[in-house]
């Protein structure tokens, strides 16, 4: 012993080793709060901005980073920045695009949470949001003439619906008005679709989904460029909406699987979207898949056109859609999408509950409708699984 009392040695001994001359194959769990560095000059030097590093975590983190420089590479822009949600996310890159006084036009049919964050949180700070229907651009045209907003805010696949966003078509309305677009590509996932690519300013993911895809993390990324990635960086140190490292490094091993992953599903969905399409029991079903997208088509990489679908049980209400759900063995009932296990759920009891009842019948979502976010399984599986819940749904 040096003297050194068993309290003292309990704390220190075994931390702040200098790294060794090896490389670790993943990312470490940096699960820090602060850093330390050997000098005090070498510390305000990061501080200062004038050498990397790290200091504190809620300003930056170095796994937390390495996802960052992952998901802004797999959306070719040029910074991100990881939040503890999606909404978070959405929450922050609004804040970073808009002030008092400001206005915003959004899609009409947006994920329930995000209207409510437009209406309740952002409308009581004096920035009004207008809403239009984003798939019909004479109309999002004349909004923006009329509303003069800052920003325009759509999801590249809207919820519960599938309506496709033309984002290049989108862009170009917005540059002509000088405003910026800011795309919630959640649904699509960056394999899919990189609207920055096509003119959008701006990209929200909900890491929960896709990019982690296991059903174990919240998350949240935005994508932007340079300047308002630094801009983000700031705010998100006062706003303090931190993804830990724990899950950063969750969703980076989530991510290198989602091109496989995303495939799949977006392969499998069609199958199911196609024997859904056929049964009687189904009076609509909603998926870009079986559709012709015309001019909106061109924004994808590929020809996946997405892992979700929705459709109307056929004359059904609250009550046949819980037999449905309470049948389901094979898909996991809850509210959430994107996991590698297929998803249901009832949009106007979770994700549009923040709506009323005619607000969602004006939206064209019935009382009837059932969200299917499919997973890796295999897909006779799920249409064996699928025609078992019907046939329960509507036995009277
Ligand atoms: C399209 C979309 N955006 C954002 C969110 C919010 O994500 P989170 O639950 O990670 O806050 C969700 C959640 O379902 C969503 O579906």
């Amino acid at each position: 012993m040096d003297g050194r009392h068993v309290e003292t040695i309990a704390v220190h001994a075994g931390e702040r080793a200098e790294p060794g001359d090896f490389t670790a194959t993943v990312a470490p769990i940096h699960a820090a709060s602060s850093f330390s560095y050997r000098s005090a000059a070498d510390q305000e030097a990061v501080f200062n901005d004038e050498r990397p590093g790290f200091v504190y975590t809620r300003y930056g983190n170095p796994t937390v980073a390495a996802l960052e420089a992952t998901i802004a590479d797999l959306e070719g822009g040029e910074a991100a920045v990881a939040t503890g949600s999606g909404m978070a996310a959405m929450h922050l890159a609004i804040l970073g695009e808009v002030q008092a006084g400001d206005r915003i036009l959004a899609s009409k049919d947006l994920y329930g949470s995000t209207f409510a964050l437009l209406t309740n949180v952002f409308g009581v700070l004096g920035i009004r949001t207008t809403f239009v229907d984003t798939t019909d651009l004479a109309a999002v045209e004349s909004a923006m003439a009329e509303v003069r907003p800052r920003l325009l805010v759509v999801e590249t696949i809207s919820n519960p619906l599938m309506r496709v966003a033309d984002i290049p078509a989108l862009a170009t309305i917005v540059k002509g008005h000088r405003a910026r677009l800011l795309v919630d590509s959640t649904f699509a996932s960056p394999v899919m679709v990189n609207p920055l690519r096509h003119g959008a300013h701006v990209v929200v993911h909900s890491t929960t989904k896709y990019l982690s895809g296991h059903g174990d993390t919240t998350g949240g990324v935005i994508v932007t460029d340079e300047v308002r990635g630094h801009e983000l960086r700031e705010l998100n140190k006062l706003v303090g909406s931190l993804m830990s490292p724990f899950t950063a490094w969750l969703t980076q091993r989530g991510v290198k699987t989602l091109p496989l992953r995303f495939a799949q599903q977006a392969r499998s969905t069609v199958t199911v979207a196609r024997w859904l399409a056929a049964h009687p029991s189904v009076a609509q079903v909603n998926f870009p898949g079986l559709l012709d997208l015309g001019g909106a088509a061109r924004q994808f990489n590929g020809d996946l056109r997405g892992a979700i679908l929705s459709f109307d049980i056929r004359g059904g209400g609250a009550a046949e859609v819980h037999r449905f759900m309470d049948a389901l063995t094979v898909c996991v009932p809850a509210t959430t999408l994107g996991d590698v296990y297929s998803l249901v759920l009832y949009p106007a009891m979770s994700s549009h509950r923040a709506y009323t009842a005619e607000q969602r019948a004006t939206l064209g979502i019935g009382e009837g409708l059932v969200r299917l976010s499919v997973g890796i399984e295999h897909p006779d599986d799920l249409i064996a699984h699928l025609e078992k819940a019907l046939a329960a749904a509507t036995a009277v």
